[in-house]
């Protein structure tokens, strides 16, 4: 019996114009959990010890596929019991269901010893992505398994680059208490872009990606901007446009929703200044009698990893 405690951080998909293609890890928020592996057993176990509400059926956590998908491409057995200590409330927008899905994937692969290099634990780490909002995206799950800044230059065949993180990145992420779920934010999306919208957004791209390798902060924040979804998007968060002049006057070097939302984070070159853009997030969205959890973390290198 093997029994190790894995740590998979939460992640902004997006960062702007990085439409399903982009993410970073932030430090500190994420999911533990505690895995167990019998080589001479089968099966799996999940046991939520938090007090965040998870499936009871274990084929509906997303943990199981992601296992799975790992017994298929190893062609390893076991039994696998698997104990959940902290969770990021699912439906928050800072990739909740990627922390567990990169936990998972990246524990058994340790427990087996590291069979499966960094891309396929992401591929088994897709698997729980797929089950919770029905599609195989990498822009939260790249990030939390491999920690810092991701691009996803091509899902056929998947291609994933790591991004250089400049030192002094700091993001206030709130989380405003608004339903909205990923597959409902999608619904609404058109699925074709005029041509002058792709122009600018892949301006954007190549503007943040140019600012992240030179380390030039101010580029990457007047590149984290989306013309595609957040026109429609924004409809979910009350009061988005003037937030983000509020925080933009602030000193914040750019603000967009988180994901699929409803959570919106905004970016900072020093802490102080976070810290005020956050106590702002925060007053906006109590102005309006909602209620939120606000984050004030560092984008973080590490992705998931071992804590015990
Ligand atoms: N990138 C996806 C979206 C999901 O914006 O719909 C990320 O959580």
């Amino acid at each position: 019996m093997k029994r190790i405690k894995v740590f998979a951080p939460a992640s902004i998909a997006n960062l702007g114009c990085g439409f399903d293609i982009m993410g970073m890890a932030l430090d500190e928020v994420g999911d533990v959990l505690e895995m167990t592996l019998d080589e001479d057993g089968k099966g799996i176990s999940i046991v939520n010890e938090t007090d965040v509400p998870l499936p009871a059926d274990p084929e509906d956590n997303v943990i199981t596929p992601v296992l799975r998908k790992f017994f298929a491409l190893t062609g390893k057995t076991g039994r696998v019991d698997v104990r959940v200590l902290k969770k990021i409330f699912p439906g928050s927008g800072i990739g909740s269901s990627a922390a567990s899905s990169a936990a998972a994937a990246f524990g058994i692969n340790e427990l087996f010893g590291a069979p499966l290099g960094e891309e396929d634990v992401v591929v088994c780490a897709m698997e729980g992505e797929n089950l919770a909002s029905g599609g195989y995206h990498a822009d939260n799950a790249a990030p939390a398994v491999m920690g810092g800044i991701t691009l996803i230059r091509g899902y056929e065949p998947l291609d994933i680059i790591k991004l250089p993180v400049p030192g002094n990145l700091y993001c206030p992420v709130i989380h405003p208490h608004l339903t909205v779920s990923t597959k409902q934010a999608r619904s609404i999306l058109p699925k074709e872009i005029p041509m002058h919208t792709a122009v600018t957004q892949w301006g954007n791209v190549g503007g943040l990606v140019a600012g992240l390798c030179s380390g030039n902060i101010e580029l990457v924040g007047r590149s984290m901007r989306d013309a595609v979804a957040e026109p429609f998007r924004k409809q979910f968060i009350p009061g988005f446009d003037e937030l983000r002049a509020k925080l933009l006057g602030a000193g914040a070097l750019a603000m967009n929703i988180s994901g699929s939302g409803p959570s919106v984070f905004a970016l900072a070159s020093r802490s102080d200044i976070a810290q005020r853009v956050g106590a702002i997030m925060e007053r906006h969205f109590a102005q309006q009698g909602i209620l939120s959890e606000t984050y004030v973390v560092k984008v973080s290198n590490k992705g998931a990893r071992l804590i015990a």
